[in-house]
């Protein structure tokens, strides 16, 4: 059982952006993930389209785009249009999740749906049926380098549980906190895709932060076997 990494560029050198990007191939990152953020749907304000298209020229790994945006279906294509392989809009923030699933397929692009910390589980019963992935907040969206919130592992458990009951196919992705101290603990409960920035990108050695995440997954996934 193989596990997925996408270093989030938010805690990267913004003037460095396409090094960045160049480190997390190197490192054998499965993803790139772009936090987009409105200053609306979090604080923060962020990227758009146009450092997707910038980096597409540096990179060949696919990138993931996390929406953490206000009406994401409606601003959609143009991340669409610049090389997003998935994209995860916030079940908080979207009301039409299935049509968004439905567009996102339409374009060869998976579809993905984040939930935050205070959001019950309960909101994505229809949504597990459509999308390829559920982005789980372990941190409150807005900001890199946060610490991993207690209480995740354990909603990472009862997701894993719905997702069997229910005979869903989606895929668990955490996002925020994410650490080799920590990512052992969440293969073991049922993730499979992880996002990290401040762990990959506070080192200094993008590489070889990839590989120890990896090897720490790696460790967990063998025992769980
Ligand atoms: C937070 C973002 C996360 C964050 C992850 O709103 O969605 O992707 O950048 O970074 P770390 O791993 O530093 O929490
Ligand atoms: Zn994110």
């Amino acid at each position: 059982m193989s596990v997925a990494l996408a270093p989030s560029l938010l805690s990267a050198d913004f003037s460095r952006l396409g090094e960045a990007a160049r480190a997390c191939e190197d490192g054998g990152a499965d993803w790139i993930h772009f936090d987009v953020m409105d200053g609306r749907f979090v604080p923060n304000l962020t990227v758009g389209p146009i450092v997707l298209d910038a980096l597409r020229k540096v990179t060949r790994v696919p990138f993931d785009v996390h929406l953490m945006i206000e009406g994401p279906l409606s601003k959609l294509d143009p991340y669409l249009d610049a090389g997003a392989s998935r994209v995860a809009v916030h079940v908080e923030a979207e009301p039409h999740l299935h049509r968004f699933a439905q567009h996102a397929r339409g374009r060869r692009v998976s579809p993905g749906v984040a939930i935050n910390p205070g959001t019950a589980l309960a909101s994505l019963d229809e949504a597990l049926h459509f999308v390829d992935f559920i982005l789980v907040m372990t941190v409150n969206p807005g900001w890199g380098g946060q610490a991993f919130l207690e209480g995740s592992l354990d909603r990472v458990a009862r997701l894993s549980e719905m997702i069997r009951s229910s005979n869903s196919r989606a895929t668990i992705a955490v996002d925020g906190g994410v650490g080799p101290g920590n990512i052992g603990d969440l293969v073991r409960a049922g993730a499979r895709h992880f996002v990290a920035g401040a762990s990959v990108f506070s080192s200094g050695d993008v590489p070889g932060s990839i590989r120890r995440l990896r090897e720490a997954a790696g460790s967990a996934s063998s025992l769980r076997a």
